[in-house]
């Protein structure tokens, strides 16, 4: 118990000095009687208490005792992301709690894939990204590797129909070319037949780093300068995000990350740079339509400030 406590953040004084100055007294006061919580031995309670304190999110308190179809239509009266991105991460995990191999956690996971593309497709969110295989995911064992791919090309074969009855727009990011042919040939075929998507685009990053592709991007802007077709000189923001993968996308407002974890892993490092961070500690094969309408409603309460003061944000000066 002692322990857990006391790595407790809200302790730390420098910690405890910038979250006074963030969130006020008050909310202090709640979070820190949340961490007390687990001095009253509130068994299982006490990580969420914790956890949330950590995370400063409290999704339970955001979403009461409500039905997903009241809930969503709590969602759909605020304001909405327009483009969420998603690191799913505890497939392994939900697995070995049921002494099942780590591929069954995988395989349960496109149930949650396709839940939530349908889920924010009824929404209205007009893009959404999902981490699906990062460039470090090669390390795993081959088995694994052979099954994931696998996994993703009958998804691809199963999908293409939904996504085109749909009006989703699918489109990769990463360096697809080292996935098996088979993949890559569905993936051309996939993004091929619905280009013409328009209610929706769903990317998934698949052998993906945010690193290289930044490396990349700065790559081919020096062969461009080198070539004459780039002014060093007119390089700025915009020039350079027009390099990276993601070049026709709006940056993400949302980016949410499943199992506990609270870490970016290399994802969209550039475009993240004002996305709002959701982490939960629902495992992503336990993801599923209420949990995604959580998360938005957390987004929902989030005040987008992009550097300006709150006052200046209700209009007066400040
Ligand atoms: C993270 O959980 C999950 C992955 C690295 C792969 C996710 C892939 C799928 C759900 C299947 C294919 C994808 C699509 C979109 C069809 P983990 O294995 O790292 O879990 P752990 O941290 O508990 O070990």
């Amino acid at each position: 118990m002692i322990p857990v406590f006391i790595a407790s953040p809200w302790l730390a004084p420098g910690c405890f000095a910038t979250r006074v100055g963030a969130f006020g007294a008050i909310s202090i006061a709640r979070r820190f009687a949340a961490c007390c919580a687990f001095d009253f031995n509130l068994g299982a309670r006490y990580t969420t208490a914790v956890y949330d304190c950590l995370s400063m999110t409290m999704p339970t308190s955001v979403v009461g005792h409500e039905s997903d179809e009241e809930l969503q239509a709590r969602v759909l009266r605020g304001p909405l992301p327009r483009h969420v991105a998603i690191i799913m991460d505890g497939n392994g995990r939900w697995a070995s709690a049921r002494h099942l191999p780590r591929v069954a956690g995988h395989r349960e996971g496109i149930k949650s894939v396709r839940e939530t593309v349908t889920a924010c497709r009824e929404l209205g969110i007009a893009g959404l990204t999902i981490y699906a295989f990062s460039a470090e995911n090669w390390r795993r064992p081959a088995f694994e590797v052979r099954e994931l791919m696998m996994l993703l090309e009958l998804y691809l074969q199963r999908e293409l129909n939904t996504l085109l009855e749909k009006d989703i727009r699918f489109r990769t990011i990463g360096r697809i070319e080292r996935l098996p042919a088979t993949v890559v040939d569905w993936i051309r075929r996939v993004e091929r037949e619905t280009e013409g998507g328009r209610e929706m685009t769903l990317t998934l990053a698949l052998s993906y780093s945010g690193r290289s592709e930044i490396v990349d991007a700065a790559r081919r802007m020096a062969e461009d300068a080198r070539s004459g077709v780039l002014d060093p000189s007119a390089i700025d923001e915009d020039v350079l995000s027009r390099y990276l993968d993601t070049r026709d996308f709006e940056d993400p407002d949302l980016v949410i990350r499943t199992s506990g974890e609270c870490r970016i892993s290399n994802f969209l490092l550039w475009q993240i740079a004002y996305a709002e961070l959701y982490f939960t500690k629902t495992l992503w094969p336990d993801f599923r339509r209420r949990d995604l309408l959580t998360a938005l409603l957390d987004y929902q309460r989030r005040e987008r400030r992009f550097g300006r003061t709150g006052e200046q944000l209700q209009g007066s000066p400040g």
